[in-house]
């Protein structure tokens, strides 16, 4: 859906933001930009929707280079949440979820109708939310109404930069979850970006790792914490990069040990499903003493029990 090819952005006072980038994002995926400050990874964003121009290579979306399609049609179909959200303090939160829709021409009472189905998708109530202006909000529900925003005009694209950046880790994780939630349902094709490796682990369906200007792996979070690439990626996704990975990493049938015999516990509470993340399964291990969890199946059936040592084999048969 989007294809960089041999991309390489050098600005007009010689710094090569972006070096010969080539990967793919297929449609419905959601992958995650992540590296340090000055990386290139807003310049690599900007390509996408023609807002930066790059100086070699080409970037494609459905598969048309964008530099043939006129920048107002293509913006139209991409979605964009800006580094520090970006609304517009002057009017309302509705009628910052409308921007799109009135800038396409929307009848005010429809652009009104979407904005307020909107701001409910992300949580916000339209009647409370609406009226105001955005220094009226936290920092969590500007960076929601950032995102109404963004899909206002259902767009198969969508762009995000640092989405939940300005908010605490407890809102964070929250505003995460719930656009796991959303894009379950939307399944736009996404770009994100952060500078966060947790987030990037979390979000990602792929992520790519940048160094300066380059990717230096694009993969699964799982296989970029297990195997990374080179030496700077394996620094950069930490020390404690074999923790990251529990969460990753579900709960299979081959972990488990057989139930005890006789047994049949059903409801119990110390038990996880089969494709939990091994980090729930281990944090309610943690719980007490006894060294086992039940794992249950869709209809709730036990299929078995994982220990630690369960666990133990899962990271080691997931790294292989
Ligand atoms: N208009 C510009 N002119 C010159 N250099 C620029 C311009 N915009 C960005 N750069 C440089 O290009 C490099 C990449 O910038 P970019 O904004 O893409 O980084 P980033 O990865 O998004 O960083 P951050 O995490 O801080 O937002 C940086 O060295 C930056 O200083
Ligand atoms: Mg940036």
């Amino acid at each position: 859906m989007i294809r960089f090819e041999q991309v390489t952005k050098r600005y007009p006072d010689g710094t090569t933001a972006v070096d010969d980038l080539s990967f793919e994002v297929a449609e419905g995926e959601l992958v995650t930009l992540v590296g340090p400050s000055g990386c290139g990874k807003t310049t690599t964003m900007m390509m996408v929707n023609r807002l930066v121009e790059p100086t070699s290579g080409r970037v494609l979306v459905d598969g048309r280079d964008v530099a043939g399609v006129d920048p107002v049609a293509l913006r139209r179909k991409i979605g964009y949440v800006i580094q520090q959200v970006g609304l517009f303090p002057h009017r309302t939160v509705l009628d910052n979820t409308a921007t799109v829709p009135a800038l396409l021409g929307w009848k005010k009472a429809a652009a009104r109708a979407r904005a307020a189905e909107l701001l409910e998708l992300v949580g916000l109530d339209p009647a409370v939310h609406g009226p105001r202006y955005p220094a009226q909000l936290s920092g969590g529900q500007r960076q929601r109404v950032g995102v109404a925003r963004a899909l206002a005009a259902d767009p198969p694209v969508l762009l995000m930069d640092e989405p939940f950046g300005a908010v605490d880790p407890v809102v964070r994780e929250r505003l995460q979850n719930e656009f796991l939630a959303l894009q379950a349902t939307v399944r736009k094709t996404v770009l994100l970006v952060t500078h966060d490796i947790e987030e990037a682990v979390r979000m990602g369906d792929r992520m790519a790792v940048y160094g300066e200007g380059r990717i230096e792996q694009f993969d699964t979070p799982a296989t970029v914490l297990a195997s990374p690439a080179t030496p700077y990626v394996a620094d950069f996704v930490g020390g404690d990069r074999a923790l990251k990975r529990l969460a990753v990493t579900p709960v299979t049938a081959e972990d488990l040990d057989p139930l005890p015999d006789g047994a049949a516990p059903t409801g119990d509470p110390r038990s996880v499903p089969l494709g939990g993340s091994l980090k729930d399964a281990l944090a309610l291990l943690l719980q007490d003493d006894s060294g086992q969890l039940t794992v249950t199946g869709d209809d709730g059936r036990p299929l078995g029990t994982l220990t630690p040592a369960g666990v133990h084999r899962a990271l080691r048969r997931s790294a292989a």
